[in-house]
């Protein structure tokens, strides 16, 4: 089919049946950089997140990221520094420990060592309508995707040409290798329940579910959920109260915590 007609043929490299975007291939062809990627050698701190593309990469990778650097502060470069595919191979080799490496290829093009050293991997996964709408948004943005339907997507996905490659045989690549490699320690977890987990651990909804929970009868009921805020504090205590507590707060010292009075 021609670019004139939405189709992202023209837009992909094909290795070994797997689809990528052309405008992924860096200092090398992506069948080269496939092999750089097996090659990688890697520590005994790195973490793999392994996602189908739509899945929640960004998500997970934030998260991640965030958990590993112990602070709530979003990393200054887009996740894509950290994709293995679309990224120098070289520059993913000189990251700095620990690496949150990403990367969208099925597992059988993962670094071989994953297997030796027991590499730590997530695996998010999403359900395959959204996957598709998701992807569709997604390609359209991209010059000369304009004519692009969801029908051209979807006959992309179900090509012969990608078949090795689209989101079933990614997922059913995955399945296997979880089962074949129990040792292996892989995290896998699907959008939908980490969007379900998240939501329900607002604020706002442990609020508007506290009155519906069980409790213990001898205990008074209380509001619980108040404010949830940082730094409420400034609302309701003096100046004189609030330095009170800051000389208290000496008996603390030499402690290992961090208080933080606003964010
Ligand atoms: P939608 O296009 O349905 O909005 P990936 O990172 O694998 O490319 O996945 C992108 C999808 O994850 C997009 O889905 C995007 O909006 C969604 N996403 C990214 N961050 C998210 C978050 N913090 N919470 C919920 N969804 C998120």
């Amino acid at each position: 089919m021609a670019e004139q007609d939405g189709s992202p043929d023209d837009h992909l490299v094909v290795v070994d049946g797997v689809f990528f975007p052309k405008f992924f291939e860096t200092n090398r062809p992506m069948k080269e950089q496939i092999e750089c990627i097996k090659a990688l050698e890697m520590r005994d701190d790195d973490v793999i997140l392994c996602a189908f593309p739509k899945c929640g990469t960004h998500w997970l990778w934030e998260v991640g990221s965030m958990l590993l650097s112990g602070k709530a502060e979003h990393d200054k470069r887009a996740k894509e520094f950290a994709m293995m595919e679309a990224t120098e191979i070289e520059k993913t080799r000189a990251l700095p420990s620990p690496r949150l490496l990403n990367t969208h290829v099925p597992v059988s093009m993962l670094p071989r060592q994953v297997k030796d050293k027991k590499v730590k991997v997530i695996h998010v996964y999403r359900n395959v309508k959204d996957v598709t709408v998701s992807l569709f948004f997604h390609a359209k943005q991209n010059p000369g995707m304009e004519n692009f339907t969801i029908d051209l997507l979807m006959n992309t996905f179900f090509s012969d040409k990608g078949r090795k490659g689209n989101y079933f045989a990614y997922l059913k690549g995955m399945d296997e290798f979880i089962k074949s490699n129990p040792d292996i320690p892989v995290f896998n977890v699907s959008y939908e329940d980490t969007k379900e987990v998240a939501d329900a651990c607002s604020f706002q909804k442990m609020k508007e579910v506290d009155s519906s929970k069980d409790t213990l009868d001898h205990l008074p009921r209380v509001q619980m959920y108040r404010k949830g805020e940082v730094g409420d504090w400034k609302n309701h205590l003096t100046v004189a109260q609030s330095e009170r507590l800051d000389a208290a707060m000496k008996e603390l010292e030499g402690c290992d915590f961090r208080f933080r009075y606003t964010l």
